[in-house]
């Protein structure tokens, strides 16, 4: 394991609260049914800062003149080993992850106070967790009980997430080299869905071929539940059942992405299930495509995170009149936000560690100026139900595309890329899948 990266964030963070000790637990481990849990995946901030995989363990900063990372965490037990495998144990964890100290989790309370005595702040994040708002109120009032030895207890709280919401925005190169490859694994599977799309199959088999092709590669867990819609379940935004049969002339939409070491990839592609779009799908197609490059064509440093969204909802409104959808001019449909009937959602979010990621999308009052190494996805769509007022050719069809963007000097990569998605490229790859 090459610690490097995540010691070096450790110390821009430390950097940037300048005084006062933060606490940053990981996840807690979250039973699914009786006895069995649910797959284990440490809390993402904690992640960024440590790569640390195992539950029950927290890191510990303390800024200043001497700066220091402490990591308390479970200890080595040979019994709980030949169970639930391999632990780390503090001494291994100092030596592996990089830490100035490491401690055995149970002397957490003890050791905290002692650290916050006599700091000026806590950094810490409210409101996650209401087990860890009361150990931490416990842990400042132990601190507090020892007054009158002279001890202060700190009298500030900062919220340390907003301050590693605002680091992890922007991604550093080792962000971007597993965002990159888990970018190409989701295009992968993608692909493979594609190949074998047929009518007759259901969902959920294109759903495994997805999965398939995500662990195949080293993805840990998809960043999300896979959405495979065929026909109108495309227009469900967050579809997950994923268990219709699918039918010849329908459109699919699946939105699926893996995630890798902890980073995400999220990709939709809309295709049809046997192999060539019909006239009506492929006019919403183009239009959401043509809003999608409009979209990319937006995204460069000084523009706003609001911009590719701007871009594509011009583009979306004009197509939307030229189809007999929406009836009026661009400007009066985006002004009333008519055209919210058929796209209702943004065209984008930033991703990262997680699929949503962290960060504020606007600085004050104003959308957010774009920067390189901020990564966000490019998502329209259009949605078409069944209504008298809209053409019958439409009703049902929906059409989402969505690739992961990283912003660069010069504008931005799509690191999704390897997943086609002009009309051509899409139908000759299901030809070819067929024919092999
Ligand atoms: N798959 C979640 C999203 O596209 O935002
Ligand atoms: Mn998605
Ligand atoms: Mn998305």
């Amino acid at each position: 394991m090459d610690n490097t990266p995540f010691v070096a964030r450790r110390r821009r963070l430390l950097e940037r609260m300048g005084a006062g000790v933060a606490v940053i637990p990981t996840a807690p481990e979250h039973i699914r049914n009786r006895d069995t849990h649910y797959p284990y995946r440490a809390d993402s901030y904690f992640h960024y800062l440590t790569g640390f995989p195992e539950p029950e363990a927290v890191l510990v900063l303390v800024a200043g003149d001497a700066p220091r990372s402490i990591l308390f965490c479970r200890e080595r037990d040979a019994e709980k080993e030949i169970w639930d495998g391999y632990r780390h144990g503090p001494e291994g964890a100092r030596e592996v992850f990089g830490f100035d100290a490491t401690h055995p989790v149970k002397d957490l309370d003890v050791r905290l106070a002692e650290l916050l005595a006599d700091q000026p702040a806590l950094w810490f994040s409210l409101g996650h967790d209401a087990a860890w708002d009361a150990r931490i109120a416990a842990t400042l009032n132990a601190v507090r009980a020892q007054s009158r030895s002279g001890k202060r207890a700190p009298a500030k709280i900062h919220d340390v997430r907003a301050t590693l919401d605002e680091m992890r925005l922007v991604k550093d190169g080792h962000e971007v080299a597993l965002l990159r490859r888990a970018a190409a694994i989701a295009a992968g599977a993608h692909r493979r869905a594609m190949g074998a799309a047929a009518p007759g199959r259901h969902e959920y088999e294109l759903e495994a071929e997805l999965l398939h092709e995500f662990r195949r590669h080293g993805c840990q867990y998809p960043a999300y539940p896979s959405i495979v819609a065929a026909g109108a379940n495309a227009c469900v935004l967050h579809y997950v059942d994923n268990a219709k049969r699918i039918a010849d002339g329908e459109l699919i939409l699946i939105d699926a992405g893996g995630e890798l070491d902890g980073y995400a990839s999220d990709i939709t592609r809309t295709f049809p299930a046997n192999g060539r779009y019909t006239g009506p799908q492929a006019d919403i197609y183009d239009l959401v495509l043509d809003a999608q490059s409009a979209a990319i064509a937006a995204i460069r440093p000084g523009a706003t995170f609001m911009s590719p969204h701007e871009a594509a909802v011009k583009v979306l409104a004009q197509g939307m009149i030229d189809l007999r959808l929406l009836e009026g001019s661009v400007d009066g449909i985006i002004e009333s936000e008519a055209y919210k009937r058929f796209y209702m959602h943004r065209t984008g979010h930033w991703m990262g560690i997680d699929v949503h990621d962290a960060g504020e999308y606007k600085a004050g009052e104003e959308w957010r100026e774009l920067v390189p190494g901020m990564v966000l996805t490019v998502e329209p769509g259009c949605y078409v139900r069944p209504s008298d007022d809209v053409p019958e050719a439409f009703w049902n069809i929906g059409v989402r595309i969505e690739d992961d963007a990283l912003v660069t000097a010069a504008g931005c990569e799509i690191l999704t890329i390897d997943a086609p998605k002009k009309i051509a490229d899409i139908e000759t790859l299901m030809r070819e899948a067929k024919r092999d």
